[in-house]
């Protein structure tokens, strides 16, 4: 019988030696396997006498074993190597600090919108929305400004072509219909605000063809123009970070309130610059007033019980005197160092505390 030291030194050697899962395999047929040399071994055995066997059988079972997890324990190993090359190779350094990436900037209007809705809805008005290509009714007629009135004149519409009844559409030329649909759209009382875009034909220095508003409303039982002038000094206060904003209400006419007024924001022009909250001159930021009657009437709200207000403001503008951005039409230019220097970084973007409800509205 083979000497089964030198045996087990050869074998062990091999797979010591073999460097994949492959060729360790190979050893584990070519010694353990049915026509492997152990195994033959084992097989001789058989035709040995009872004390020879008593001798080899322990002795060949011993190296069975010993080889058995030889074998075992350099696949593991060779697993392991491999498994800890691969995730070597595939290795990301959390800790290399590298530039943060270009994201690009938040435009002043959506960083004006954010800021005006946190304003907002701390004082618990919800943000209501409606569509942009807006139907006559909500835009003009529920608003009290029917066919003929003067006030269609002024708004220097965008009208799409008419349809099969005849009615024309508009891209809505203020947020003001939003107050109708949410009037319409629910049961009162309200407390909304409708930030979004506006169309009307006029370009210029102070004009685009698509600016932006953002509308409000009230109406409740015993809504009084304390309440309006309350709320427009605050959210002026806060928007524009100062405490003594003077605010100035001069009386105006809009249809759709009674009496209307418009407001003006105490300002300074200094070197091409405006400073908010001092000196002597004025700027107009918003139209206001209390909810013509008419108004809750096209609603089927009874003005006797109801009653409220409610102002719309160019959000183009009071960005411009925020920030002080001399012309409204770099805005849509679309350039890039324009938004460079007047853009914001995202994280400037305050956290909304906001439920956004879209009116539906039905006629
Ligand atoms: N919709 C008006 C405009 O675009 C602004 C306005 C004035 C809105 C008075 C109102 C309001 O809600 O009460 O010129």
């Amino acid at each position: 019988m083979q000497d089964l030291q030198t045996l087990e030194t050869e074998i062990t050697a091999n797979i010591g030696a073999a460097n994949d899962l492959d060729s360790v395999e190979a050893i584990r047929i070519a010694e353990l396997g049915k026509k492997g040399r152990v195994s033959l071994l084992m097989r001789e055995l058989g035709k040995m006498t009872p004390d020879e066997k008593k001798e080899f059988g322990p002795k060949l079972n011993q190296l069975k074993n010993y080889l058995n997890d030889a074998i075992i324990n350099r696949k593991e190993d060779l697993e392991a190597a491999e498994l800890n090359q691969k995730l070597a190779e595939e290795r990301v350094d959390i800790t290399l600090s590298k530039a943060a990436p270009e994201l690009g900037s938040i435009h002043p209007i959506s960083q004006v919108i954010d800021e005006a809705t946190e304003i907002f809805t701390e004082m618990g008005f919800s943000v209501a929305e409606g569509p942009e290509i807006e139907e006559d009714f909500y835009n003009f007629s529920a608003l009290n400004i029917p066919e003929s009135h003067p006030a269609r004149q002024m708004h220097d519409t965008f009208y799409f072509p008419e349809d099969e009844d005849g009615n024309r559409k508009v891209l809505r030329t203020h947020t003001s219909p939003v107050q109708i649909r949410t009037m319409m759209g629910g049961e009162p009382p309200y407390r909304i605000i409708a930030p979004g875009r506006t169309y009307r034909n006029d370009s210029d220095a102070t004009h685009t063809p698509m600016f932006h508003q953002v509308e409000a409303l009230v109406i409740d039982k015993n809504i009084h123009m304390g309440h309006l002038k309350w709320c427009i000094e605050e959210f002026c206060r806060k928007f524009f970070e100062v405490d003594n904003v003077k605010i100035r209400f001069r009386p105006s006419y809009f249809p759709f309130t009674e009496p209307s007024a418009e407001v003006d924001i105490g300002c300074t022009f200094k070197n091409g610059e405006v400073l908010i909250g001092e000196g002597d001159d004025w700027l107009e930021i918003m139209g206001c007033g209390m909810v013509n009657e008419r108004v809750l009437e096209n609603v089927n709200l009874d003005p006797s019980e109801y009653q409220g207000f409610a102002f719309g403001m160019g959000l183009d503008r009071i960005s411009m005197l925020k920030w002080g951005i001399p012309d409204l039409r770099d805005f849509f230019a679309a350039d890039l160092r324009w938004l460079k220097h007047y853009g914001f970084q995202s994280l400037d973007i305050p956290s909304l505390s906001t439920r956004t409800s879209t009116i539906k509205g039905s006629k």
